[in-house]
């Protein structure tokens, strides 16, 4: 199989969180002591995937690339593609076509926070389907927010709505969208919603009716984080800040994931930890460097 490549979706308005997002991309502001986007690319990482692009407003592509480079301080190849108006998630398919060029791919929210113990093994079995599609399914209280999934009493995957009134349950679909090759030629088909977006669930419907959609359920060790207002942005920065307290370990860090995936040697580990000074996350990285397990 082609290898997969990765797209990281980190444009739109961030109307809901203004005005923390008047002067700046939502997908750079703080998750606790890490820039938001460190997280979803720390998951395309975890999944194996080596080669990103990141899609964002032209206004912003200075920053990210002053952020992240060139990826090659992780061992990745990172470049960046221009959303010149946020028309929708499908769209990312046709702006990233030349990018994919035929490689199926994993697709990431820049504003997507996941975390689960065996979310590697997950994402190493997503990977490995070079056909269809696969997609993640969370338990939520409020799915009316999200695209939901529908189930038939035998727990089979029904329909995918985007923002029912009435969701047809509790399951939202996360952020996180592998698919093969075919995306792009798919996503050209899909029309404009009523409020007037190119949906990704337009997008999914199609695998779905054609067959080729596998939906995995993240269970209840796992979280999947949402950074959409004030309240959970604090909640998430909040929830990182717990973990890495008590357990010392970083939760997504590209320096880290790089680390323990053999992409980068303990060498440079200890460079990137030096080039973020006296930051508690370089000091943590340090520790990391000093480790032997
Ligand atoms: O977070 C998961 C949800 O994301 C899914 O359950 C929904 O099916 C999916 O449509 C999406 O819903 P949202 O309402 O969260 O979409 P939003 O418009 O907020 O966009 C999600 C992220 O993608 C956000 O960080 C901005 C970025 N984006 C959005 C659009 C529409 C872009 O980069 N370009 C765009 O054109």
């Amino acid at each position: 199989m082609t290898q997969r490549k990765g797209i990281i979706l980190a444009g739109g308005t961030g109307t809901r969180l203004y005005p923390l997002t008047t002067a700046v991309s939502k997908q750079l502001l703080p998750v606790y002591d890490k820039p938001m986007i460190f997280y979803p690319l720390s998951v395309l990482m975890l999944a194996g995937i080596r080669e990103i692009a990141v899609i964002t407003n032209p206004e912003y592509m200075q920053q990210f690339g002053q952020l992240l480079g060139d990826g090659s301080q992780w061992g990745l190849a990172i470049s960046y593609i221009a959303q010149a108006s946020p028309d929708g998630l499908a769209q990312a398919y046709l702006l990233a076509e030349d990018f994919l060029a035929g490689a199926p791919s994993a697709m990431i929210l820049g504003d997507n926070i996941f975390y689960g113990n065996d979310l590697r093994s997950l994402l190493k079995r997503a990977d490995e389907e070079p056909e269809g599609g696969t997609i993640f399914g969370y338990h939520v209280a409020d799915p009316e927010r999200y695209g939901v999934i529908g189930l038939d009493a035998g727990g089979r995957v029904t329909s995918l709505e985007e923002k029912p009134k009435i969701p047809p349950s509790n399951y939202a679909i996360t952020g996180l969208y592998f698919l093969d090759k075919t995306a792009p030629a798919l996503a050209r088909q899909v029309e404009k919603s009523p409020r007037g977006e190119y949906e990704i669930t337009s997008l999914l419907n199609m695998y779905l009716e054609s067959a080729r959609l596998r939906v995995v359920r993240l269970g209840r060790g796992h979280a999947w984080l949402d950074t959409g207002t004030h309240g959970s942005l604090l909640d998430a920065g909040n929830f990182v800040r717990t973990l890495e307290n008590r357990q010392g370990l970083q939760i997504g860090s590209p320096e880290d994931v790089a680390f323990q995936l053999g992409w980068i040697d303990r060498g440079a580990l200890r460079d990137r930890a030096k080039s973020y000074g006296k930051s508690a996350y370089g000091q943590s990285l340090l520790r990391r460097v000093n480790e032997t397990f």
